[in-house]
């Protein structure tokens, strides 16, 4: 689980540094965009270095998922009957209840997001049109139920991350004594602050910022 959520964390930093572009007007977002499509060349050919970080991408979603699955199968193997005590988690309550349907609904977001942004299917814009124009007719103020979709959907992903990034600490062994508090700041900083990069540019663009 750690291994893929890393490998997704770095993906998420990079996106989120990539999107602030966007505050630099249509032509450097979209010669962003188009760097991310020939990256690599002239050693790899368009599209190559872009088609492995997606190939890695859903590799790592699909492992996620296959070691929740197996975990979880694993601890009520190992305790079939439940805990008669009510006992208060380690991690918060939203980590605790929700983290497997958060994940389930961060992947839906994700698909709709692709075919929003990336695809253009359910975009204003469409498919022929450049990534800014997208960026720019989708999260138009008259949509802004798109922009409160993808608020609701980035703050899940950042609570998933806080309880993902707190629980690969405990995992490896770093969460004890003196490091407990300062990691658990770090794992809630850290989310936090992807969540407010995440989010600056959809709210930009509603509130006419980004035109
Ligand atoms: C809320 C702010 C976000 C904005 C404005 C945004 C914007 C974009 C844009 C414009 C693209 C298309 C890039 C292109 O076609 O060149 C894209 C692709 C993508 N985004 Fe986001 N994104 C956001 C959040 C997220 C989040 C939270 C995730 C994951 C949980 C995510 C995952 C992806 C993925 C997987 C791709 C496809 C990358 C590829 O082309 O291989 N995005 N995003």
């Amino acid at each position: 689980m750690a291994v893929t959520g890393a490998v997704m964390v770095l993906f998420l930093i990079g996106h989120m540094v990539g999107n602030l572009k966007a505050f630099l007007g249509a032509a450097s977002f979209n010669e962003y965009a188009s760097f991310l499509r020939t990256m690599g060349e002239p050693l790899l050919t368009y599209r190559v270095a872009l088609t492995i970080v997606e190939v890695v991408l859903v590799v790592s979603i699909a492992l996620h998922m296959w070691s929740a699955i197996s975990l979880a199968r694993r601890a009520s193997k190992a305790r079939p009957v439940k805990y008669a005590a009510k006992r208060k988690a380690q991690a918060g309550g939203y980590a605790v209840h929700t983290m497997r349907y958060g994940g389930v609904i961060i992947l839906l977001f994700v698909i709709y997001h692709l075919l929003d942004l990336t695809l253009g299917t359910v975009n204003p814009a469409g498919f022929d049109s450049t990534p800014y124009d997208r960026l720019v007719e989708g999260f138009a103020p008259s949509r802004w139920w798109v922009t409160l979709f993808y608020v609701v959907a980035v703050i899940m992903v950042g609570l998933h991350l806080r309880h993902g990034l707190w629980s690969a600490f405990q995992t490896l062994g770093l969460a004890s004594g003196r490091s407990y508090r300062p990691l658990k700041v770090v794992a809630a900083g850290l989310s936090a602050l992807l969540v407010l990069g995440f989010l600056t540019v959809p709210v930009a663009v509603m509130a006419g910022v980004i035109k």
